[in-house]
C-alpha cells in the first residue's frame, strides 16, 4: 500500500484521474479508521481544498468523522445545512456561494463554496456524507461531482455496511 500521494497533471480531471488509483491503494488498509483518515487526507491535500471530511449518520444527526482542515461543527441535524440537505434528499449538492444557501452552517467564514455527496450503505440508506469546502466561490462543478462520486464508492468499500 502506498503511503505517499503524488498527483500529476494541471487540470482537475488530470489530477482526479491520477489521484483515484492511489486512493484505492490507501483503501486496502483493513482498519477502517486508518483507511478513511488517509483517503480524506489524500483528497484534501492533492486537490488543495480548504476542508474535506465525513459526517457520519448517528441516530437523528450527523456527527463529525475523519476530516482534514480547520476545527469544524461536530453535530448537524437531519435536513440542516448543506450536509443535512444531502442526507435528507439522498443526492449530491453543489453550492456556489454558501452565503446564498438557506440554512448553511458556517463552521468557518473562509468557506465560500462546497460540495456534499451522500455515502450509501448496502441497503441504500445514507450512512455518512462527504463534505468538501473551498475558500473560493464557484469552485465545484459536474467534473468534481463525477470524480468525487468515485471517491464515495471507495469510501463505501471501506465502510462496507
Ligand atoms: N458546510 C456544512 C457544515 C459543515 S462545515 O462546512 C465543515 C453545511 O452547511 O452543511
Amino acid at each position: 500500500m502506498s503511503e505517499t500521494i503524488n498527483v500529476s497533471g494541471t487540470t482537475k480531471e488530470e489530477k482526479y484521474a491520477s489521484l483515484l488509483p492511489q486512493l484505492k491503494g490507501l483503501a486496502e488498509e483493513n482498519d477502517q479508521y486508518a483507511a478513511l483518515g488517509n483517503v480524506i487526507s489524500g483528497l484534501k491535500y492533492s486537490l488543495d481544498f480548504f476542508w474535506a471530511g465525513l459526517y457520519i449518520v448517528k441516530n437523528d444527526e450527523l456527527v463529525l468523522g475523519p476530516f482534514q482542515g480547520t476545527v469544524a461543527c461536530t453535530r448537524i441535524g437531519f435536513g440542516k445545512g448543506v450536509c443535512g440537505y444531502a442526507w435528507e434528499n439522498k443526492k449530491s449538492v453543489i453550492v456556489d456561494n454558501v452565503d446564498a444557501f438557506p440554512g448553511h452552517i458556517a463552521c468557518s467564514s473562509e468557506s465560500k463554496s462546497e460540495i456534499v455527496l451522500p455515502v450509501f450503505g448496502k441497503t441504500g440508506e445514507v450512512v455518512m456524507v462527504l463534505d468538501i469546502d473551498s475558500d473560493k466561490y464557484n469552485d465545484f462543478n459536474s467534473t468534481d461531482e463525477l470524480w468525487l462520486t468515485e471517491v464515495v464508492h471507495i469510501i463505501e468499500s471501506i465502510v462496507n455496511i
